[in-house]
């Protein structure tokens, strides 16, 4: 079955985007697609990067593997829509007039909290190979631990961009939350494991 998942999810990732091209050809986008494109593509990369931020509890709390073997990918997916979102942004919303991309990083908030969590994601995607894990030693851990820093600037840009229904970023705020008690819950567990074998020794 394991064999077959990892194949199955990448099929699986890539529906969004199929789904949107199909919209395309179909004229679907509605009255602006390069809103509904922005939206859909920044979603995407929220949604996945709580996935990926899940499959670590999943494993812990019931002791599955599968959880492990897939997280890359679900991390690498996240990035390739958040690359999405930024280049129709770029290119779609600003046809890459750079002054103007300045200006909107320096004076809006809200792009200035995406491009952030966009620039920490770059490092993560970068050295998410074997190799990578291997040359970095101990250090690759703490880096990645940069993903929750990301995912948290991606609720905050999500929420300071809504006007006035907040209900969305609230979910996805909530759901970090969650995540992120978990992993604190199971580090004390750790620490104290830790200290009294070594009270023991
Ligand atoms: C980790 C990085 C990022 C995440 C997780 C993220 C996530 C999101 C989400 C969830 C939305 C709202 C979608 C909706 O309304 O349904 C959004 C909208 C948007 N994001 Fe991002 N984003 C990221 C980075 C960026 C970057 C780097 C830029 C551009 C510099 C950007 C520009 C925008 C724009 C222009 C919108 C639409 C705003 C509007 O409603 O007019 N985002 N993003």
């Amino acid at each position: 079955m394991t064999r077959s998942l990892k194949p199955a999810l990448f099929l699986v990732c890539l529906l969004p985007l199929a789904w949107w091209f199909w919209l395309g050809f179909q004229q679907q986008l509605g009255a602006n697609p390069i809103e509904f494109i922005t939206h859909g593509t920044g979603d995407w990369t929220l949604r996945l990067l709580l996935l990926t931020l899940l499959m670590t509890p999943l494993k812990r709390g019931f002791g599955w593997a599968w959880p492990l073997r897939v997280r890359r990918m679900l991390g690498l997916f996240a990035f390739f829509y958040a690359t999405l979102h930024l280049f129709t942004y770029l290119w779609l919303d600003q046809f890459f007039d750079w002054g103007e991309i300045g200006r909107d990083i320096l004076e809006r908030p809200f792009i200035t909290l995406g491009m952030t969590g966009y620039v920490l994601l770059l490092p993560l995607a970068l050295t998410s190979t074997k190799a990578m894990m291997k040359r970095l030693g101990r250090n690759w851990k703490k880096l990645h631990h940069l993903v929750y820093l990301v995912a948290t600037l991606g609720v905050l840009h999500f929420w300071w961009l809504v006007k006035a229904d907040v209900r969305e970023p609230l979910l996805y705020a909530a759901l970090l939350g969650i995540l992120l008690l978990a992993r604190l819950y199971w580090a004390r567990l750790t620490t104290r494991a830790g200290a009294s074998s070594f009270r023991g020794a």
